[in-house]
């Protein structure tokens, strides 16, 4: 496992490839399987595979974020979304959790991944949001991209996230 948890790098380019479904599968599956605090088990997983859908959701973060020059999605085929209750006080570790976890199982089924973070400046985009079938107390905290990488990358060197043994 430590071996899958020094390989995974951010993936930002991504072939033309699309990712096998059981693939994909295995992936939410890894996810759904993180802890959540309390064992709420509120994360709501949006797959998209939506060509035009995922365009919309780089339109209006460009709009959102007043950065009309970037594609925050890159060209990645494959987005998946964490939702999680807004009345849950720990949505964000909850979501985090199972993004995570969702990393490391893309890495280790051979595929690349990144965290994006600017779906949750969507938030208060209801058209959106029922797009998504999102319910109306779920909140966007974070998504994740999937894909074959088009360049095997270097990881970035440790230099922080220091230690203290007591
Ligand atoms: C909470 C969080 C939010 C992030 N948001 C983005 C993002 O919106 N866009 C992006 O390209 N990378 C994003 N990243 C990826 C980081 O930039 C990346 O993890 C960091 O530079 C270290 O590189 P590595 O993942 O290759 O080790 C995010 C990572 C985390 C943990």
């Amino acid at each position: 496992m430590l071996k899958e948890i020094e390989k995974r790098v951010s993936v930002r380019d991504f072939k033309d490839q699309a990712i096998e479904k059981m693939k994909l599968d295995e992936i939410v599956r890894a996810g759904r399987f993180a802890p959540s605090g309390k064992n709420a088990q509120l994360n709501h997983f949006i797959v998209i595979q939506d060509e035009m859908l995922i365009e919309t959701l780089n339109d209006l973060a460009k709009k959102a974020l007043k950065r009309e020059d970037h594609s925050f999605f890159y060209n990645a085929k494959t987005v998946i979304i964490v939702a999680n209750s807004k009345h849950n006080r720990l949505a964000v570790q909850d979501a985090s959790c199972a993004l995570m976890v969702m990393m490391i199982e893309a890495t280790s089924q051979g595929l690349g991944s990144c965290w994006i973070n600017q779906v949750s400046a969507l938030n208060d985009e209801v058209p959106l949001k029922k797009k998504l079938l999102l319910n109306d107390d779920e909140v966007m905290i974070g998504a994740l991209i999937v894909g074959y990488e088009k360049e095997p990358k270097k990881r970035v060197s440790l230099v922080g996230n220091h230690v203290t043994y007591l």
